[in-house]
This record gives structure tokens, C-alpha cells and sequence, in this order.
């Protein structure tokens, strides 16, 4: 099965390629901006006219939440334009999509797991260009499927394991919000999910629609920071670990405005798609391994 990845250098797109290789059943074409800028409609639909793949994953995304509170443009011609551009690509050879999206396109104030089906209502740009994507992908693209994940973490690119693991060595104390809740997601296990569906549409499966897919227990930055430093003590990675404060939403601000709850209900990919949350925690201890 041939796959078109978009976003391939990112956590994601690195994690489906290091699984793909080890598969006789899918071969990758990767692409980041530099092969392929998802913003520019021509080239998109030039791309995968002539790669025809059997299948795109979109992968690409303007991730960097804070700043884009400030690059409105950019991040609405990536996360929102990109996505809608693959789709009418996809349509207009014949083939399906698989879109990433967010738990940011919740505001936060649910009191229980988010399912897909709840309303959306993004507090931030970021938030807001990916529900736009998400949208897009829905109107232009009957064969698709929306997989929102989480807190992502991998041995690649910068993320919120390396950053702790880095200020936990170098630091006497470390504050970290204790206030907001969510579901840390393993880069390779999403990678791997993703990886589950291609292969089940290939087998002519046609669950189409959105899904949820993060680690299952939930838990708060601090805590998934408690996690980190145990983990890094635990392999020798550290010699000693800061000591670790418990601080509130507003000790730390930020340009962007953060759900305080966002914990999804995974429940529907399971039952549709066979796959469950993953166990974040047995990833951490593999992603620490490797750093
Ligand atoms: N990271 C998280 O915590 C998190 C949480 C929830 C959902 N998600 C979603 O999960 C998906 C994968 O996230 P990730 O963490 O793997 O993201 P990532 O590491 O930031 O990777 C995104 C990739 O897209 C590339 N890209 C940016 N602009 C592009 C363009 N115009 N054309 C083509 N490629 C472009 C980036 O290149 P450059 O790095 O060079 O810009 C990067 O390689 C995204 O849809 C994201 O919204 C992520």
C-alpha cells in the first residue's frame, strides 16, 4: 500500500516512516515542506496526481501553539488550507485521508472524556485553524478519517519529554502546572494506529469518520513531569532530579489559552478501528531509553 506522508520530518511523520520500514505492506513517500508545501493548492494536487498513492496521511501541521497566536496566516494556510487542499487531491484521484487533528478544538470545561462528538470550540488559533482543517477535510472528502490525539511525545524534534528531562537535570526546582489535565500520546503509538487503519482500508473497510486516539490514563503536566523525572532517574539518565512544584494555570502565563481538561474518550476508534488508547506510560520509558 502506498502512502503519502505529509509532515514526515515531525514527531509523527518520523515515527510512521521508522514503522513503515519494517513493513512488507506499506511503502512511505515522504514529504515535508521542503518536497512538498501543503499550502500551495497547484502543487498539492500535482503531487498526488502524479505519485498516485493509494492513501494520504496528513501528518504536516503548524504546531507551535503560542506563536500562533501571532501567525494567524500561516497557521490557518497550514492547518487549515493544507488539509483542505490534500482532500480535494484525494478526491479527485479516487483515494481516502487520514487528517490529524487536535484536542485543542476543545475549550476544556467538560467534566468527563471528550467524545468526537462533541462541539468543538477551540480557545486558541491553534485550536481554531485545526477545527477549520478538520472541517474542510469533512466537507471536501466523504472517504476520510479524523484521528485528534494528544500531548505528543517521541524520541524526535522538541517536545515536553526532552524539555523536562533537560530542566529536571539542570534545575534545583521546577514549577509545572498542576491544574490541567489531558492524555500524553506516544508519537509511535498513533503512528501505529494510523498504520492499523491503512491496513484495514486496504482490506476494504469503510469505517469513515472522526475518532479519538491519545494514552489512556489521564493525567496533569505536573504529573506527567513526575513520570519523566522517575523514568530518567530510574535509567541513569539523571543523576538527581529538581524537585518538582505544583503551580497553577495563572503562575504561568502563556499567549495561548489552554484547555484545562482535555481528555478524550477513545472508545469509538476502539470499536470501529480495533484500537484502544495506548499505554503512555511503558512508551515513556522506551522514548527515555532512546534519548
Ligand atoms: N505535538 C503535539 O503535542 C500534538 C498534540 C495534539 C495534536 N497534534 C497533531 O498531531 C499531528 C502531528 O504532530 P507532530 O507533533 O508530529 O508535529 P510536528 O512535529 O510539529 O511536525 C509537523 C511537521 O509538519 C511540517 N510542516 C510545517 N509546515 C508545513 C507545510 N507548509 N507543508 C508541509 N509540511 C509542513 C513541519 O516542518 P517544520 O518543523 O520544518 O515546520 C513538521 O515537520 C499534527 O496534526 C498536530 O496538530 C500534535
Amino acid at each position: 500500500m502506498k502512502i503519502m506522508l505529509t509532515g514526515a520530518n515531525g514527531q509523527l511523520g518520523s515515527c510512521l516512516q521508522d514503522l513503515a520500514a519494517n513493513s512488507d505492506v506499506f511503502s512511505i513517500i515522504a514529504t515535508d515542506y521542503q518536497e512538498l508545501d501543503v499550502t500551495n493548492e497547484q502543487a498539492v494536487s500535482e503531487f498526488v496526481g502524479n505519485a498516485q498513492p493509494d492513501i494520504i496521511v496528513n501528518a504536516a501541521a503548524h504546531t507551535a501553539v503560542d506563536k500562533a497566536q501571532t501567525e494567524i496566516e500561516l497557521a490557518t494556510a497550514i492547518n487549515a488550507k493544507g488539509p483542505e487542499y490534500l482532500a480535494n487531491a484525494a478526491r479527485e484521484v479516487g483515494i481516502p485521508t487520514i487528517h490529524v487533528s487536535t484536542d485543542y478544538v476543545f475549550d476544556g470545561t467538560a467534566s468527563t472524556p471528550y467524545l468526537p462528538t462533541h462541539p468543538a470550540k477551540p480557545l486558541g488559533v491553534y485550536g481554531e485553524t485545526k477545527w477549520q482543517g478538520e472541517e474542510a477535510v469533512r466537507n471536501a472528502l466523504a472517504e476520510h478519517i479524523i484521528i485528534r490525539t494528544a500531548w505528543v511525545f517521541s524520541e524526535y524534534g522538541n517536545n515536553f519529554v526532552k524539555t523536562m528531562l533537560r530542566l529536571g537535570g539542570e534545575r534545583e526546582a521546577l514549577g509545572v502546572i498542576a491544574d490541567q489535565y489531558g492524555c500524553p500520546t506516544y508519537a509511535g503509538d498513533l503512528a501505529a494506529a494510523i498504520l492499523h487503519c491503512c491496513a484495514q482500508i486496504k482490506g476494504g473497510k469503510t469505517a469513515w469518520g472522526s475518532y479519538h486516539h491519545c494514552g489512556d490514563l489521564p493525567t496533569s503536566w505536573h504529573g506527567f513531569t513526575r513520570a519523566i523525572l522517575a523514568e530518567g532517574l530510574a535509567q541513569g539518565k539523571l543523576a538527581n532530579a529538581a524537585k518538582l512544584n505544583a503551580i497553577k494555570t495563572e503562575d504561568y502565563p502563556l499567549p495561548a489559552p489552554r484547555p484545562a481538561y482535555s481528555v478524550m474518550d477513545c472508545g469509538s476508534m476502539f470499536d470501529a478501528w480495533g484500537v484502544g488508547a495506548s499505554d503512555w506510560r511503558r512508551a515513556l520509558s522506551r522514548v527515555v531509553a532512546k534519548l
